[in-house]
């Protein structure tokens, strides 16, 4: 059944010049039928710059809304439009708005995982993999830093030369482990090398070996300096890691399981519906697409 489902997106895919984009967090089988797989900058920044007219956005709505805001001249779809990112809901512009009134030399540094509106009001997106490098290059020296409070306190911690105020966003999936957690899953483990994204706390951080982007897992592992990880991110990240170190051992911390059930909404039936039907697509009202846009392109040129 996934077989003939695979084959037919593949049909779809070279009918319509589409490509499939898909988040690592995705199912396995969405991940293998996809012509790129990677973290939310990556997937952003080959959205500006590949050639087909379709592009299939695998991931939460937020990704779809930054695809088609960098590639306006091509058709984004979202096979699944009500898969949203929580953390990204967690702020409204009116709470920028405040932000900047009280810290009128900040500048607003957005994490991704936000709204289009919010982005739009901005001075500059970031992406986990991205967020030190911009925010170094930035010339102010107060950040406001939204929604995230995890990945923003991270960051902070890599900058302590400039300020930092935080919105007490978190995503809950990574914000559930706590440092007992995780410390169990290394007696379980104890050759483990432990990967952790910054959505993490600053708490459970501590028991982390590498602290890195899904992106910046990838990386590591294709270098296969280590033999045995212990992943803690979401757990669709593990086939990815798998494809690029098969010989590798990968474990995931099994209480609690970190499951994005939004990224698992997206299937290979809502992938080949979305392709042949062209539908939903992602529309960004132009003028909010202009000023969202700024931000996002800010972002590719400071992280070069
Ligand atoms: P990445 O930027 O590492 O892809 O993370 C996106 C995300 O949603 C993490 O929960
Ligand atoms: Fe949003 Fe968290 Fe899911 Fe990432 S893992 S998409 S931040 S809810």
């Amino acid at each position: 059944m996934a077989v003939d489902i695979a084959g037919r997106i593949a049909a779809i895919k070279k009918e319509k010049n589409a490509l499939l984009f898909a988040h690592t967090y995705t199912r396995p089988e969405v991940q293998d039928s996809a012509d790129l797989v990677g973290d939310s900058f990556e997937l952003a920044r080959r959205a500006a710059e590949e050639k087909a007219s379709i592009i299939v956005l695998a991931g939460v709505r937020f990704m779809g809304e930054t695809a088609a805001i960098l590639a306006p001249d091509k058709k984004v779809l979202l096979p699944v439009y009500e898969a949203g990112c929580p953390l990204a809901d967690m702020i409204a512009p009116s709470d920028i708005l405040r932000l900047r009134k009280e810290h009128p030399s900040a500048a607003v540094v957005c994490y991704v995982n936000s709204s289009v509106e919010v982005k739009a009001i901005s001075d500059v997106c970031v992406t986990s993999s991205s967020a030190v490098r911009i925010v170094r290059n930035l010339p102010e020296e107060e950040i406001i830093f939204v929604p995230d409070r995890n990945l923003g306190s991270w960051v902070s911690e890599q900058i302590p030369e400039k300020r930092f105020v935080f919105h007490r966003g978190f995503c809950p999936v990574h914000q559930q482990v706590t440092p007992e957690q995780v410390r169990a899953a290394k007696e379980r483990f104890p050759d483990a090398v432990v990967l952790m994204h910054p959505e993490c706390t600053p708490e459970t951080r501590r028991e982390a070996d590498y602290i890195l982007s899904t992106g910046g897992m990838a990386a590591l592992v294709k270098e296969k300096k280590h033999r045995c990880y212990l992943v803690v991110t979401e757990q669709g990240i593990i086939h990815t890691l798998r494809r690029h170190d098969p010989g590798a051992e990968f474990f995931e911390l099994t209480a609690p399981t970190l499951y994005c059930q939004n990224m698992k909404k997206i299937t290979l039936e809502s992938i080949a519906q979305a392709l042949s039907e062209e539908e939903p697509t992602v529309a960004v009202p132009d003028q909010i697409a202009a000023k969202a846009r700024r931000a996002l392109e800010r972002m590719l040129e400071l992280n070069r």
